[in-house]
Formats: C-alpha cells, structure tokens, sequence
C-alpha cells in the first residue's frame, strides 16, 4: 500500500489512452474510477486488467448533465473526495470537413463533450477538491487545438481542445490559493480508435505526461499545456 494513496476519476476511460492513464494510476496504488457511457463497456474493461483490485468502473456520460450529477453522488458516498480528475472523453476527429464547409451540428456534438463535458466536470468536482484543499485536473487536450500552429483542418476537434486549453488557463487563474493543479496536455499521435493504427505512440506512453501531470507535487505548475512532460504553446 503507497503513503499517498488519491481517489481518481478518468473520463471516457474503458478504451484507449484513458484505459492506459486507469491501468497506470492503479498500478502505482490509487484508487481510479474508470468512467465509461456504457457501464457494460468499462466492465469489460475492467475485466482485461491483470490487476484491477483498485478500479472501480462508474457509469459516466460527460454529454450528459445528470449522468455527471449522479457519478459525483456515487463518488461523494464512497469517499467523499476526489483528489485526481482526468477530462480524458474526447470525440470526433473530423479530418473531412473545414470552417467553410463544416456541419455546425456536427461542430455542437463535438463541443458538447470535448468542451462542455469537460467544463461541467470541473464544476461538479472542484469545489470537492477545494475543501480538502488538494486537486489534480488534467484536461486531455491536443496539438490540434494549439493557437500557435493552428492549421485549417479538423475545425470542430480543433476548436474544441482550443477552447478546452482556454478553460484550463481560466479555472487555475481561478485556483491559485489552493494546492489544485489545472493543466492541458498532448498526449501526442496515439494508437487508438481515434488515432488509428498508423500513429507513432502506445496508448501507454500517450498516458505517461497526462499520469505525471495528473500526481504533479504541491508548487508545481498550473495553467500550462504539456507534451512530453515539458511546456508547449497554448
Ligand atoms: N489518439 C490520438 O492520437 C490523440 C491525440 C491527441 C489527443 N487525443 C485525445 O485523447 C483523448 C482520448 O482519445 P483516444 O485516442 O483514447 O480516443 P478513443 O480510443 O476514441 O476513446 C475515446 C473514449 O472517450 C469516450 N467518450 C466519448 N464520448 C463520451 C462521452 N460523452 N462521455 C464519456 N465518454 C465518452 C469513448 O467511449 P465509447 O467507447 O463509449 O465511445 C472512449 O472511451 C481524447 O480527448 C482525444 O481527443 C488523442
């Protein structure tokens, strides 16, 4: 048993670089609750891991107010904390539209998780992490949403982590007294459902910088994006 065991919850979690960031907290000893839509999804999940004794799989819709209400319940009468936040849930890589042509709903559905899903989990799960006055909130974001070097192409995805890069700078301008963390992070080209069979990473080592990010120590950095562990452009 660790000295510093937190309670974890990782978002969009019974697949991909979220399984990997769930397997990773839980194996150096914290207690992680996968978030899964389908509750039957991260069951089965859960029942892949060779060492799944401190997963607990919840029921978690982030497009989805009262599946986020009713998670927050479940957490509260279990431990009544949350020390580790993961907003990992994240959806549509739309590589075949562009700003002129795109499909505004399809731009809305995008924004309703990758966006509004993430916002609305930090609304519910901070203000239990300020009364304990110890946070972690990873926001899983992307280069793609990088203003800097911000290309034309997938305008909801992008637009989306951009935004989501904005709330990360505004909930830690909001949180400086406290010890609660808020950064961005790129896990780079992952192997995954969304990122395909040709990208360059595991899900394991997409899920490194987002795990070192997510048990950064008290003083470290907050309002900042990472790839890699190291600081890049907004
Ligand atoms: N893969 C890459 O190269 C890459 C690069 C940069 C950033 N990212 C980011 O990394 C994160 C994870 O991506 P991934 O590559 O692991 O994608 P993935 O394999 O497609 O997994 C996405 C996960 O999000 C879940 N999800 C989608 N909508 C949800 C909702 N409304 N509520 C709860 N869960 C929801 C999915 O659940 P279902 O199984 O039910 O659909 C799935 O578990 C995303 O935020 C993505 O934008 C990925």
């Amino acid at each position: 048993m660790i000295q510093d065991r937190k309670i974890a919850l990782v978002t969009g979690a019974n697949k991909g670089i979220g399984l990997a960031i769930v397997k990773q907290l839980s194996e150096l000893g914290h207690q992680v609750f996968l978030g899964a839509r389908s509750l039957q999804k991260g069951l089965e999940a859960k029942a892949d891991l060779s060492n799944p004794s401190n997963v607990h799989v919840i029921e978690l819709d982030v497009a989805d107010e009262d599946s986020i209400r009713m998670a927050f319940q479940e957490i509260v009468s279990k431990y009544d904390q949350l020390d580790i936040l993961v907003n990992n849930a994240g959806i549509n890589y739309d590589t075949w539209q562009n700003a002129t042509n795109a499909d505004l709903n399809n731009v809305r559905e995008t924004l309703e998780t990758n966006l509004f899903g993430a916002w609305c989990m930090i609304q519910n799960f901070l203000p239990l992490m300020k009364k304990k006055g110890f946070g972690r909130i990873v926001n899983v974001s992307s280069g793609s949403g990088a203003i800097n070097d911000m290309g034309a192409g997938t305008p909801g995805y992008s637009i989306s982590k951009a935004a989501l890069n904005i709330l990360t700078i505004q909930f830690s301008q909001l949180n400086q007294e406290k010890d609660v963390l808020i950064n961005s992070v790129c896990p780079g080209w992952v192997r995954t459902d969304m990122g395909g069979s040709m990208a360059s990473r595991s899900p394991a080592q997409g899920a490194e910088t987002i795990v070192w990010a997510a048990l950064l120590p008290k003083g470290g950095p907050t309002g900042k994006f990472f790839r890699d562990k190291k600081e890049i452009s907004f």
